[in-house]
C-alpha cells in the first residue's frame, strides 16, 4: 500500500516527545512489511536539516485566508530513515528552531496542512491512505472531504492517530478563513464547544481513529479534556493500537549515545559503569538505588508531584536512594526542582532542559524509572527503561496500565500504584527500595524486563489491518 504520514514531529528530524519517536519509526517498519510509507512534515531549522542532502521536489504558492504564501517541498535524497522523507518549507512560519510553543502555532499548522494537500493534489498517483497524527494535522481529513480545492482527494481513506487528546489546537471562528473555501453546511464538522477544534474535527471526519493504547481509548470517554461525549459517540470507529519501540535506536548493546554498551548477559556490570558515569557527573552516590524521571514537566506527567514526593521519600524512607530528574516545561515545577538541588545535594540532582544523549545514559545507568503520570496515552519511557534494565515505578493509567504489571501480580515485573498522589509515589519508591535490597529478586526482575518484546512488528501489522479494512 501507498501510505503518507502527516505529522508535526519525526525523530531524528524534530522531536518534542513520543510523537516524534513513533513517526520516526513506524513508517520504516511498514516499509519492511513491503509497503511504501512516507512522511511529510514541516521544515524546521533543526540540525538534521543541515546534516543531510536534499532535493527540491515542488514549489508553488497557495493561501492562508487572504495571505498568499510560497512553499517548497524538499526530499531527503538517500532515504536515510528507511522511508521517503519530505519537508515543507514556508518562510516566516515554519522556519523556526523548535516545533511548538509560538503565538502563531495556529497559522503555522494550518498553512502546513494546506500546503501539504495543495502539493498532494498535484500527484499523478494518489496515496491509498492518508495517516495524520495529533491535532497539528487533524484538519486534513476535513479539508480533503469538504474543501472545494481538494475535491480530487475526497475519496482517499484517512486515519487519525491520537497520541494525546489533551492538546486539541482549538481556535476561534474569527479565523474561519484559514480553512480553504468549504461548504458552510459542514460547519458542525469543524466545531466543538464554540470553537474550531482540529482534533474534534479529525475524530469526526477521519475514516478510522486510533489511540496509542487500549486502556487510554477506554479512558477517553470519561477523561479527554472536554471531548468525552464525542468519543462516546464515535467509539464505533475508534481502536487502540499500542506503540512499539525501535530497537535499532533503543538497544543498550549498540546505542550510539552510550560509550559503555551491555546486554542481558552483562547487564549488572554494564549498568554499573553507566551508573558510575551518571553519578560522577551529577554528584550522586552509586551505592544507593538511583531513581530517574525523564519527561515533559507538565501536569499530565505528574511532574509537579515530584519535588514533594522526593522530599517525603527522604523524610519517611531515609536518604537511602538517589534521584535524578531530566525535563523541561512548566517554569514553576522547574524552579522547585532546581531549588531542591541545594536542599538534597548528594542524593538528588536535576537537569532542566532537553537532552537526548543524557536521556539514553539515564535509561542505561538508573535502577528505577518513576512515572507518576496523571494521563499517559501510551508512554515510551517505561518501554525504553525496561529494555535498558531499569525497573518502572509507575501510576497505572493508560498505556502504563497496558505495559507494566506489578510484581505482586502473576508474571509481574514492575511497581505500580493507583493514584497520582505524593503518598502513592512515595509508597512505590519504598517498595522499590525494598526490591533493590533483595539482590536476587532485583536481578531476576531486571533480566525479565530486558527481554520483553515491545517491538514495532506487531503494531505495524495492526495498522496495516486497519488500512486494509478500507479496501
Ligand atoms: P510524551 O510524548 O508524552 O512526552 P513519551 O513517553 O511517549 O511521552 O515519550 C517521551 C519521549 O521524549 C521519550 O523518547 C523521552 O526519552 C523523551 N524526552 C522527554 N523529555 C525529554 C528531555 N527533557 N530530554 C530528552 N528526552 C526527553
Ligand atoms: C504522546 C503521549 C505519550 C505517547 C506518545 C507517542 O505524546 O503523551 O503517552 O507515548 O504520544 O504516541
Amino acid at each position: 500500500m501507498d501510505i503518507i504520514h502527516i505529522s508535526a514531529e519525526c525523530y531524528p528530524v524534530a522531536k518534542a516527545g513520543g510523537l516524534g519517536d513513533v513517526v520516526g519509526s513506524l513508517p520504516r517498519f511498514q516499509n519492511e512489511l513491503g509497503h511504501r510509507s512516507k512522511v511529510l512534515m514541516p521544515m524546521y531549522r533543526t540540525p538534521y536539516l543541515y546534516s543531510h542532502d536534499w532535493e527540491v521536489v515542488h514549489k508553488a504558492s497557495t493561501n492562508l485566508g487572504h495571505w498568499e504564501f510560497d512553499y517548497t517541498v524538499i526530499k531527503e535524497k538517500t532515504n536515510a530513515q528507511g522511508f521517503e522523507l519530505y519537508l515543507i518549507d514556508i518562510n516566516g512560519l515554519l522556519d523556526r528552531e523548535t516545533v511548538y510553543g509560538y503565538d502563531d502555532d495556529t497559522e503555522r499548522f494550518c498553512a502546513f496542512q494546506i500546503a501539504a494537500l495543495h502539493w498532494m493534489n498535484t500527484w499523478d498517483k494518489l496515496p491509498q491512505v492518508v495517516h495524520v497524527h495529533d491535532h497539528h494535522a487533524a484538519l486534513v481529513p476535513f479539508m480533503m472531504q469538504h474543501c472545494y480545492a481538494f475535491k480530487r482527494l475526497q475519496s482517499i481513506p484517512t486515519v487519525l492517530t491520537i497520541h494525546n487528546a489533551q492538546y486539541q489546537g482549538a481556535f476561534s471562528w474569527n479565523k474561519t478563513l484559514y480553512i480553504p473555501q468549504w461548504d458552510s453546511w459542514k460547519r458542525g464538522l469543524l466545531e466543538w464547544k464554540g470553537s474550531i477544534n482540529p482534533l474534534a474535527s479529525g475524530i469526526k471526519c477521519s475514516w478510522k481513529v486510533n489511540t496509542v493504547s487500549n486502556s487510554y481509548l477506554h479512558e477517553l470517554s470519561t477523561m479527554s479534556n472536554g471531548l468525552e461525549q464525542l468519543f462516546e459517540y464515535e467509539k464505533g470507529k475508534c481502536t487502540g493500537i499500542l506503540n512499539g519501540i525501535d530497537y535499532t535506536v533503543w538497544n543498550p548493546a549498540h546505542d550510539k549515545y552510550l560509550t559503555d554498551h551491555f546486554s542481558i548477559l552483562d547487564a549488572k556490570a554494564g549498568k554499573e559503569k553507566n551508573k558510575r558515569i551518571l553519578c560522577e557527573r551529577f554528584g550522586l552516590d552509586p551505592q544507593k538505588p538511583l531513581f530517574i524521571f525523564i519527561g515533559r514537566l507538565v501536569g499530565e506527567k505528574g511532574a509537579d508531584l515530584l519535588p514533594q514526593a522526593i522530599i517525603d521519600s527522604f523524610r519517611f524512607i531515609g536518604r537511602k536512594m538517589n534521584f535524578l530528574v531530566l525535563g523541561n516545561g512548566n517554569a514553576a515545577t522547574a524552579a522547585q526542582l532546581t531549588t531542591l538541588q541545594s536542599i538534597a545535594q548528594g542524593d538528588y540532582n536535576a537537569f532542566i532542559g532537553y537532552n537526548e544523549t543524557l536521556s539514553h545514559l539515564m535509561y542505561a545507568g538508573a535502577d528505577f524509572l518513576v512515572m507518576p503520570s496523571r494521563v499517559e496515552p501510551c508512554g515510551l519511557n517505561q518501554l525504553y527503561a525496561m529494555r535498558y534494565g531499569t525497573i518502572p515505578v509507575v501510576r497505572s493509567t493508560g498505556g502504563l496500565k497496558d505495559t507494566v504489571i506489578d510484581i505482586g501480580e502473576p508474571g509481574g515485573y514492575g511497581i505500580t500504584y493507583n493514584n497520582a498522589t505524593v503518598g502513592d509515589i512515595t509508597h512505590g519508591i519504598y517498595r522499590a527500595v525494598s526490591v533493590y535490597k533483595q539482590k536476587e529478586v532485583f536481578r531476576s526482575i531486571r533480566e525479565k524486563i530486558m527481554v520483553l518484546d515491545f517491538s514495532w512488528h506487531r503494531s505495524a501489522e495492526e495498522y496495516l489491518s486497519l488500512y486494509q479494512s478500507f479496501q
